[in-house]
């Protein structure tokens, strides 16, 4: 099984904002439909697709896999020797974080210290010395190491974090940006380590609702490099 699926299943279990213009749209046709007189109408109503497997986007037929391909014990199985080093705890790293952790997973969390984060990271029950951690220190304890960095501070922090991501080591971003535009961030894996994607299509506070309600939500997966 290639860690292609590592991605998958991390994007699942882990992985709102409905814009005001949206709300204001919202209000507007109510206000609409209340002034207008009550007329019985047809109730069509949406009924989610499953079991779908593959969805072509753009002519490219792409992969679709549910949470009943991964079940738990299946999870659990899969990432019994690993440690999820999760780096950065601000949106994703929260929702994500909490949603590894309620899993059962081996995950750790590492931020710099007595940072806002660090703060909040302890309220949510993450310990100093057992599973929160500086950066480096983290980074070091990880086998999968989560980039959940803001996009900004990935490229800032890149020159410290680089060096540290050795071999066996598997790297992991919830977007695209860094890698994919190095000329700008600086962001250059080493070829030597896998590098995978897992992008929720939601804010961490999302990803960590839905999960309390025993949902999940959709979140695209890639593989950057297949070192393994
Ligand atoms: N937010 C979303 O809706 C969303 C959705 C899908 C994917 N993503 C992706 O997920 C990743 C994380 O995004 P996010 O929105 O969760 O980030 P965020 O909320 O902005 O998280 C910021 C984190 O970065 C840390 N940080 C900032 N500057 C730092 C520095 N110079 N050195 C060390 N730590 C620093 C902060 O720590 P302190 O508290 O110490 O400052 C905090 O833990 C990004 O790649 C983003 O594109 C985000």
């Amino acid at each position: 099984m290639s860690f292609r699926n590592a991605s998958i299943r991390l994007a699942k279990s882990a992985s709102s904002a409905i814009v005001a213009a949206q709300s204001k749209r919202a209000l507007s046709v109510l206000a609409r439909q209340a002034a207008r007189p009550t007329v019985a109408r047809k109730v069509v109503p949406t009924i989610a697709a499953r079991g779908v497997k593959t969805i072509n986007f753009g002519g490219m037929d792409e992969i679709v896999y549910e949470r009943a391909d991964w079940p738990r014990e299946k999870l659990l199985e899969y990432f019994k020797n690993d440690t999820l080093a999760l780096i950065g705890y601000g949106s994703q790293g929260y929702g994500q974080g909490l949603n590894l952790r309620d899993n059962g997973l081996n995950v750790i969390i590492g931020v710099r210290k007595n940072g806002a984060s660090w703060k909040a990271a302890i309220e949510d029950g993450w310990v100093p010395g057992e599973n929160l951690f500086d950066v480096t220190e983290a980074i070091g304890k990880g086998t999968i190491i989560m980039n959940l960095l803001s996009d900004a501070a990935q490229s800032e922090t890149w020159p410290t974090i680089a060096p540290l991501l050795t071999e066996g080591k598997t790297l992991y971003f919830s977007h695209g940006f860094s890698p994919v535009f190095k000329e700008l961030t600086h962001v250059e894996p080493p070829k030597n380590i896998d590098v995978i994607l897992a992008a929720p299509k939601g804010s961490g506070r999302t990803v960590r609702s839905l999960f309390k309600e025993g949902r999940g939500i959709n979140s695209s997966y890639a593989v950057w490099n297949d070192r393994s």
